[in-house]
């Protein structure tokens, strides 16, 4: 087996999120962190190495990270929804402006824009991609608008020259949520490139991991240098440039938090980054075996990729046709062991956002796809049989 796929030898990887009935061994959850050898000795040789934390591991993982997708400056922090909040401090986002939001997308995208004060406005989303549609979200710009948040969802970017052509001109801040979009590219252009700043996330079942952690990246150096201060409560100068001035003096300049993200797990994630494009290449391998697996099955239609991107495939999502009960598929599918799920309901629907006052029926689209839509396991180490059992399964849940 080629190292990126290899499992760590020593180290047992039990599934999460079994539910009861099944089998850890068979059951197949929808994403699965790789940790091999080489995370292990990377994640050592950071524990004995005398930084835990604030060391150098953390500029070289935020130097690599940014080359790959092609931005110049990364700040390390301890989640993707910190990369978002970041973003939203450093572009000035505050009490009395607004910021369009995909209803389908993680709570955190959204959540982020409250954090500051502002105000999520929901945009719906195009029917057959479930990306921010930029129709729905010219009609919502008003004189309050200030950013935009452009959700990369499942892996594919989302149409960012149309949504500049709306911000550009009204000097319209546009961030990418790019959590699930590391390695992908849009008309050419690499994910860390298309926006002001854009925010990725390292959770378990993300591309890579760091355990937790995230990144904001962006070519503005001053942007760049205000999120670093704001990850570090506000404090512009961290231990180490300290030791290396000899100065122990520091001002906390703004109230910010503690979004640090430790040596350690920066070891993690630079280990990790090495292989990154050899999982993007397994994900959109197996993605193929879907497409063509699925091909025949009338009930069940893949998402449609845009053909002026590179689709990376953090998740594979179908949908199921009208009439198909999708609750019922689902439930059919843990059955079988197969650890299907939802990505994602709109957010507004969720009970905190209905206390705020938003309705239900702001965004169509994205209501109708919530209740068709099936996220089916997606990871690198997946091989052709195991396409072949969720398919099987998925072909008897909906017959
Ligand atoms: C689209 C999207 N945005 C933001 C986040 C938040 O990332 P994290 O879980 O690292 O805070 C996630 C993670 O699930 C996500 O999928």
């Amino acid at each position: 087996m080629p190292e990126a796929f290899r499992p760590c030898s020593s180290w047992p990887m039990p599934d999460r999120d079994t539910p009861g009935g099944v089998t850890e061994t068979n059951f197949l959850p929808y994403g699965r962190q790789e940790i091999g050898d080489a995370d292990v000795k990377a994640v050592v040789e950071a524990l004995v190495s005398g930084w835990l934390t604030t060391g150098p591991r953390v500029s070289e993982f935020e130097r690599s990270f940014a080359t790959h997708v092609g931005a110049g400056e990364g700040v390390a922090v301890n989640s993707g929804t910190a990369a978002l909040h970041c973003a939203m401090r450093a572009l000035g986002i505050g009490p009395g402006d607004e910021v369009i939001v995909p209803a389908i997308t993680f709570a955190a995208s959204a959540n982020a824009v409250l954090y500051e004060g502002g105000t999520p406005v929901f945009a719906d989303v195009e029917p057959d991609t479930l990306l921010i549609d930029p129709a729905s979200a010219a009609a919502r710009i008003t004189a309050k608008t200030r950013a935009i948040v452009a959700v990369d969802y499942a892996g594919q970017p989302a149409d960012y020259d149309a949504l500049r052509a709306l911000a550009v001109p009204r000097g319209i801040k546009l961030i990418a949520d790019a959590c699930h979009a590391p390695g992908a590219t849009y008309r050419g252009k690499a994910t860390g490139t298309l926006a002001d700043i854009s925010c990725f996330s390292f959770h378990p079942v993300k591309h890579l991991t760091t355990c937790e952690g995230g990144m904001a990246v962006t070519d503005d150096p001053g942007m760049a240098a205000h999120m670093r201060r704001f990850r570090n409560h506000g404090i512009d100068s961290d231990h180490r440039s300290r030791e290396a001035a000899g100065a122990h003096a520091y001002d906390m300049a703004e109230l910010g938090y503690n979004y640090r993200l430790p040596d350690v797990q920066c070891a993690l994630g630079l280990a990790q980054l090495r292989r990154l494009s050899g999982w993007v290449a397994a994900r959109q391998n197996i993605a193929r075996l879907y497409d063509e697996a699925l091909a025949g099955i009338a009930e069940a239609v893949p998402l449609r990729t845009h053909p002026d991107r590179t689709h990376v495939h953090h998740l594979y999502v179908v949908r199921l046709v009208e009439g198909i009960d999708r609750d019922h598929v689902f439930a059919r599918l843990r059955a079988e062991g197969i650890g299907a799920n939802v990505h994602y309901a709109p957010v507004y629907l969720h009970s905190h956002y209905a206390r705020l006052g938003y309705p239900a029926g702001l965004c169509p689209n994205a209501e109708a796809a919530a209740r068709q839509i099936l996220t089916l396991p997606m990871f690198p180490a997946m091989g052709e049989a195991d396409v072949r059992r969720v398919v099987g399964a998925l072909t008897r849940a909906t017959a």
